[in-house]
Order: C-alpha cells, then structure tokens, then sequence
C-alpha cells in the first residue's frame, strides 16, 4: 500500500491508472468504512481511500480538534482491506492558501435537516470532495466513489454536484453498518460513555417507528413528527428534527406518495454526542 501525503505524490502513485475506486474518508476508520472499502474494492484495479480531517465542514463550536486522529490503526485497516494508495494530505498541501473559491450547493437540497442545524456544512463538504476528486480521480480520466447511506443527505448532495458539474465519477452508495443492536456505526459513537452506548439504539428505533406510524396512516406526518421528537426527548435526547421523507429530493411527501420512496431521516444529541440516522421505507 502506497502513502501519499502530497499532490506530487499522489501523482507519482497514480501514474499510469485508469478510473480508481476512491473512498474518501475523515479516518477514525471503523466496520462501516471498511465495508465501503470492501465494496469499492473489486469496482477498479485501483483502490484509493483518502484520510482528511477537513476543518471546512466544522462549524467553530464542533469537534474538529477533538475528532480522533488514528493513524496508525487506520492504515492498518486499509492494508488489510486490500487498499492500493491511501492519500492523507496535510492541511497546507490541500489548503495551501485560504479556499475563498467555495462550491455552493443548491440550498434547496443543503439548507436543510444538516444543512439547517449545522449552516455550511454540505459547503465544506463539497469544496472538499470536489478537490479530492480533482486530485483523485480526475487525472486518472474519472472513475468511481463510494460514500455511505449513514450520511444520507451527504450522499444526495454529492450525486447532484457529481450531475450539475458533469464530473466523470459514478456514484455508489454503501449501506449503512450497524452494531448487533441496531445502532449506525459512526466515528463519534466512540465520544459515548457505557450507558450511553446502551441507549444510543434508541435513535433508530425511534426512526423505525415513525416509519411505521407513517406507513399506519394514524394522524398527519407533521404530528407523527412531533410525537416522534417528544417520545425520544422523554428518553433524554434532545432532538434537532426526525422527519418523513421523499428519497429523491429530500421534501416532505407530495400526498399519495408510494411507500418505497421514503425514507426517515434523523439527528439528536445524546449528552454531548450529536448522532444522525436513517431508515429506506
Ligand atoms: O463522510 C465523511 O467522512 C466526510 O464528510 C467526507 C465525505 C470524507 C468529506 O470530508
């Protein structure tokens, strides 16, 4: 497995490689990461995962000076996953001077759910892929990038980036990992105490049973909505929204809308730990 920590050595690694797999990652790599890993795997003859804490997509009161930095094991896990290039930039070699130029996602998308709770989030995520893309994959004619559905609209947000730029990259999208409770792996599950951990399933259990009331049909959505938000606050959450969606642009259902198209999404603090999760239906 080749290291690059620079563009010139990422250039030098990829030299004469046509359309990579590419797995673009923050590190702090746990099962839900490999299995992206696994699955971009046999997509090309060349995989890449690139490890970049990007401070863009922090708001100044989150955690990306605490976010876990695990170097050494994350590599470890890569080799093991087959992994052909890892590409870790240092702030300075992607951002050697101040992004002013930034990608604007349509707010219509990115100023919702997250991108209401945390305001330029899906900004900084875009400026950030849109670079490693151009690093990653561009200079290899394209190629193939697998983001998980844990990150629902993340995902959404880059295949319309992807469609409106015309960028020569395909779009996969990995299933989201969970523990044998239920509960969505994700890097700050590791920022919760034991009896938080316990009770952290309850975030999709909560999703799972809006789902079902929404499929159930008992009251208007809006309330099942609130009901969902109050049962979970009861539990000693506080909540930013848990909501019924449609899949395909993330707006409240038209009236009539099939099952199979929906999907709830969700995002709330337990003690200091914000979490979010999802559920297709
Ligand atoms: O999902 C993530 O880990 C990050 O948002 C990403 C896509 C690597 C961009 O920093």
């Amino acid at each position: 497995m080749q290291i690059a920590r620079t563009l010139p050595e990422l250039r030098a690694a990829l030299a004469g490689r046509e359309r990579p797999a590419f797995v673009p990652t923050m590190g702090n790599l746990h099962d839900g990461h490999i299995a992206l890993v696994r699955q971009a795997r046999p997509l090309a003859d060349t995989l890449v995962a690139s490890i970049f804490v990007n401070r863009l997509q922090f708001l100044p009161h989150e955690d990306f000076d605490s976010y876990p930095r695990t170097w050494d094991a994350d590599c470890a896990r890569l080799e093991a996953a087959d992994c052909d290039i890892v590409f870790a930039p240092r702030e300075r070699d992607l951002y050697p001077e101040p992004q002013t130029f930034k990608i604007q996602p349509d707010p219509a998308l990115a100023d919702i759910l997250e991108g209401q709770f945390r305001p330029g989030f899906f900004t900084g995520v875009c400026t950030v892929v849109m670079k490693l893309f151009a690093a990653v994959l561009l200079p290899c004619g394209g190629g193939t990038a697998v983001f998980g559905k844990k990150d629902y609209q993340q995902l959404m947000v880059i295949r319309r980036m992807v469609e409106q730029f015309a960028l020569p990259v395909d779009i996969v999208a990995g299933d989201t990992s969970r523990a044998s409770d239920g509960l969505a792996l994700s890097s700050r599950n590791g920022y919760l105490d034991a009896g938080q951990r316990t009770q952290a399933v309850q975030l999709s259990q909560a999703l799972q049973a809006l789902a079902q009331a929404a499929l159930a049909g008992s009251a208007p959505l809006p309330q099942l909505e609130e009901r969902a938000m109050q049962a979970l606050q009861a539990q000693g959450w506080a909540p930013d929204y848990l909501t019924v969606r449609q899949r395909h642009d993330l707006q409240p259902p038209q009236s009539g809308t099939a099952t199979g198209t929906l999907v709830t999404l969700g995002a709330a603090r337990l003690g200091g730990t914000r979490l979010i999760d999802n559920l297709e239906f």
